[in-house]
């Protein structure tokens, strides 16, 4: 087979992989790992999870650094299909990954690539999946973790799991863009320190698989809905999909629906205002801190993606993200952390404003775990009372 290479999509420039770089050197855009359309023609897989798809991931070693990640449940919704008004209604449940969530797809080819390079630690900057991930992952490959968070900014159980791995947890009197910048600086300055933000190509590579479990368990829907922070992940998508095009296993591409959060939605209003370029959000703000990002590095290529899709981009109030992280466990049984229930509430309002049809077959993702952020529903009304230990007592609550 003709050996992957990277490429910029934005200018066009190529290189070989055997460099150690993450951005085009010509215009600063993140690199793309691109195969050759024609080899991927028939390809076939056998093995469970990412690894099943090892033929298309650009890592050599015979021993990748592992957790069994992917192969997460698809599971068809048994009511809220029907209050959004489709026809149907599957969510994909990258929370029940080794680490909680989708990240550990990227994790595993980016912390076995950079085994491959022979680096002494990694690094990322996160709001906190990304750490919790990395840290995990390090800590398997026997490799440092350092992981640069905004402090006060990151979810409880997150600081919990880098802590647990052995990270060097680095916070920063400033918000998730500023960590971001100050290690893509460093990744300049160092090849000892492997950066595995999602700028890294690699870990686009792992995230890619989530399209083909998509498409290999379900054909291809009509929508696929999903949360956009710093934006790679939706693009890992669109690149799984064109390939999975390419290989034979899919006919129509389905349209993506990108959702942000309202105070840190940058690409949805420069998709709404019809601008080339985003304007970053200085101060971005939303109770999903996971996606609390004003500045995502790869908005092109997340811009791109809906567009060739003939898909949109939305955004969703902290009301309507709180909302349905209830329904989501209410009605469906799957409990998520703030951001990944954007995706539905971005789904439901697409819904109500007639974007998708009610004929419409629907995948929306949801990334991670809501064990990782329980905070915010400490703070609703749910039916709660404290008894005395009398089984009376127990039997005047029971009221049906
Ligand atoms: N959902 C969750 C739960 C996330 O943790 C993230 C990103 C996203 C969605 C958005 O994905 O950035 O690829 O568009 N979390 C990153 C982190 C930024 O550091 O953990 P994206």
């Amino acid at each position: 087979m003709k050996l992957p290479k990277y490429k910029c999509e934005n200018c066009g420039y190529e290189e070989s992989l055997d460099k150690n770089i993450y951005f085009c050197p010509r215009c600063g855009d993140p690199l793309t790992i691109v195969y050759d359309e024609d080899e991927l023609h028939g390809i076939s897989f056998k093995g469970k999870g990412v690894w099943r798809y090892k033929d298309v991931l650009p890592v050599s070693s015979e021993k990748p650094v592992t957790l069994n990640e992917g192969g997460t449940p698809l599971h068809q919704s048994v009511s809220l299909y029907k209050e959004i008004g489709i026809k149907e209604l599957w969510i994909k449940n990258e929370g029940l990954n080794p680490t909680g969530s989708f990240k550990d797809r990227g994790m595993t080819v980016g912390v076995t690539r950079a085994l491959e390079l022979g680096a002494r630690s990694v690094i990322c900057a996160s709001t906190g999946n990304t750490a919790a991930s990395l840290s995990a992952y390090a800590a398997r490959a026997g490799l440092r973790s350092y992981v640069v968070v905004p402090e006060g900014s990151i979810a409880l159980g997150k600081l919990a799991q880098a802590r647990a791995a052995g990270a060097k947890i680095v916070k920063v009197r400033g918000n998730f863009d500023y960590a971001l910048k100050m290690v893509r600086t460093l990744a300049t300055m160092t090849t000892e320190t492997y950066l595995l933000n999602s700028v890294n190509p690699f870990r686009i590579e792992g995230q890619k698989t989530l399209a083909y479990e998509i498409i290999e368990e379900y054909g291809s829907p009509d929508w696929i809905f999903i949360p956009v922070g710093n934006a790679g992940n939706i693009t890992a998508l669109w690149k799984g999909l064109k390939e999975l095009k390419s290989i034979g296993l899919l006919e129509k591409l389905p349209k993506l629906a990108g959702v942000q959060a309202e105070g840190a939605s940058p690409i949805y209003r420069a998709f709404a205002e019809q601008k080339e370029e985003i304007i970053p959000i200085q101060n971005p703000q939303t109770v999903a801190t996971a996606i609390k990002i004003g500045n995502p590095a790869s908005w092109r290529r997340a811009m791109r993606a809906v567009k060739e899709s003939g898909g949109v981009m939305l955004s969703v109030s902290d009301q309507e993200i709180l909302e349905y992280q209830k329904k989501l466990s209410s009605k469906e049984g799957i409990f998520v952390e703030p951001a990944s229930a954007a995706s539905i509430a971005g789904l439901a309002k697409a819904s109500l404003h007639n974007i998708v049809d009610k004929n419409d077959r629907v995948v929306a993702v949801v990334t991670g775990n809501g064990l990782k952020d329980p905070e915010s529903l400490m703070k609703i009304d749910t039916e709660e009372v404290t008894i005395d230990a009398d089984i009376n007592e127990l039997k005047k609550v029971i009221n049906n």
